[in-house]
C-alpha cells in the first residue's frame, strides 16, 4: 500500500510538473502572441491599393496556374495561443494581399461544419459558413480581386454538408467551375485572372477530401488539380524535400504531376510536453526569402526539381518575414 501510494504521488508529482511546464509555456507563448499583436502597427502589414488582379496588372493576363500565391496555413486560427497559427484576422489577410487561404473543417459537438484544429475542444474558430460570409462580403467590397480557399475534411463529411454550408453564406454566385474532365484538366486550361473577373467567378473553391465535382462542381477535388510537398513541420528546417508527397502514387506518374500545380508546405512547428504548436518565436525565419529556411531557398529547390514554380507556398504568421517580397521573385517580378 505504501510503495502503491508512493507511486501514485510519484505520478501525480510528475503531472503536476508537466502540466506547469505546459501553462509555462503557453503562458510565454500568449506572451509573444501579444507581443506580436501590440507591436503590429509598427510592422509592415498594409492595405494594397486596389488596382485589380490581385495586385499585379501583369497578372489580368496570366493564367491562374501561372501565378504564385503565398497562402496562409490554418487562416482562420488566429489568436495569442500556441494552437493559432496566424496574428490578424481574415479580412486584414486579405486586405494585406493573401490571395490564397487554407483552413480545417471538423463537426463541432452541435454537429455543424466548423474551423477547428485537430479537433473543436482545442480550438474552434466558428462555422464554416461564417468563415465564407467574411469571405464573400470582401469579394462584394473588392470586385477585382480574386481569392483560392482549401478546405480540409478532417472528419471525411460528406459533400452535401459542404455545399449546405457554401449555399448559406451566399458565395456560390462567386465560385469558378473547372468545367471538364479533372482527369484531362491540364496547366493550359486554367483561365486567366482577368476572364475570372470578367465573368465575376472570382472564388476558386478546392476540397482535400471527399469532394464529388459531378454533384457540387464548383467544389474542386484539391488533388485533382494540386500535389503537395511533404508536411515536415517539426522535423526539418532546412525544408530539403520537394517530393511529390500527396496524393499518395502521384509521384510514379510525372507527366500527371507536371500538369498540376503544387503546394509547399513552409512552416515550422515546435514540440512542448509532447504537444506540437507553430513555432512563433522563429516565423521570420522561414518567412524570409533567403537563408536555409527561407522561402526562396526551398521554392528554388522545388522548380529546379519540377521545372515550375509552385502555385501556393503555405506560411504560418504572414505578418512576419518578407512573404511578399518572396511571393514577388518567385512571380518574375
Ligand atoms: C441554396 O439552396 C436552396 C434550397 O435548396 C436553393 O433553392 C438555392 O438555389 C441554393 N442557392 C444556391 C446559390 O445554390
Ligand atoms: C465565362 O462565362 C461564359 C458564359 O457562361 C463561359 O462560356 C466561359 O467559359 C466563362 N469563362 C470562364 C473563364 O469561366
Ligand atoms: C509561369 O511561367 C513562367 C514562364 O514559363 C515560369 O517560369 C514560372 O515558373 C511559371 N509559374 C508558375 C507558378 O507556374
Amino acid at each position: 500500500m505504501q510503495i502503491r501510494s508512493r507511486k501514485v504521488n510519484v505520478h501525480v508529482v510528475l503531472n503536476y510538473s508537466a502540466m506547469g511546464l505546459l501553462v509555462v509555456y503557453i503562458f510565454i507563448h500568449a506572451l509573444l502572441g501579444i507581443i506580436d499583436q501590440l507591436t503590429r502597427a509598427t510592422t509592415h502589414l498594409k492595405k494594397l491599393p486596389q488596382i485589380g488582379c490581385n495586385g499585379r496588372e501583369e497578372f489580368c493576363n496570366r493564367k491562374y496556374s501561372n501565378i504564385t500565391h503565398i497562402a496562409t496555413h490554418n487562416a482562420p486560427f488566429v489568436g495569442v495561443l500556441p494552437m493559432d497559427n496566424n496574428n490578424v484576422d481574415i479580412p486584414t489577410q486579405l486586405d494585406a494581399g493573401i490571395r490564397f487561404l487554407q483552413a480545417q473543417t471538423h463537426r463541432n459537438t452541435f454537429g455543424k461544419l466548423s474551423l477547428c484544429h485537430t479537433n473543436c475542444l482545442m480550438k474552434d474558430a466558428g462555422l464554416v459558413t461564417d468563415y465564407l460570409k467574411v469571405i464573400k462580403e470582401w469579394l462584394d467590397k473588392n470586385p477585382q480581386e480574386v481569392v483560392t480557399i482549401l478546405l480540409t475534411n478532417g472528419d471525411r463529411l460528406d459533400i452535401a454538408e459542404f455545399d449546405k454550408a457554401f449555399n448559406k453564406s451566399g458565395i456560390i454566385p462567386y465560385t469558378y467551375i473547372a468545367r471538364g474532365d479533372p482527369n484531362k484538366w491540364t496547366l493550359d486550361s486554367w483561365p486567366t485572372l482577368g476572364q475570372l473577373m470578367a465573368n465575376n467567378t472570382r472564388l476558386i473553391a478546392f476540397l482535400d477530401t471527399g469532394a464529388e465535382q459531378t454533384k457540387v462542381p464548383y467544389i474542386h477535388n484539391e488533388f485533382s488539380y494540386f500535389w503537395e510537398t511533404p508536411f515536415e513541420p517539426l522535423n526539418d528546417p532546412s525544408f530539403s524535400s520537394c517530393a511529390i508527397d500527396r496524393p499518395v502514387g502521384l509521384a510514379k506518374f510525372p507527366e500527371r504531376a507536371r500538369q498540376r500545380m503544387y503546394i509547399v508546405n513552409h512552416f515550422l512547428d515546435t514540440k512542448i510536453g509532447g504537444i506540437q504548436v507553430p513555432n512563433r518565436r522563429d516565423a521570420a525565419r522561414p518567412n524570409s526569402w533567403g537563408g536555409t529556411s527561407g522561402i526562396g531557398t526551398h521554392a528554388q529547390r522545388c522548380i529546379g526539381m519540377h521545372g515550375h514554380a509552385p502555385g501556393a507556398v503555405l506560411v504560418n504568421y504572414f505578418d512576419k518575414g518578407e512573404v511578399f517580397k518572396a511571393q514577388d521573385r518567385l512571380n518574375g517580378f
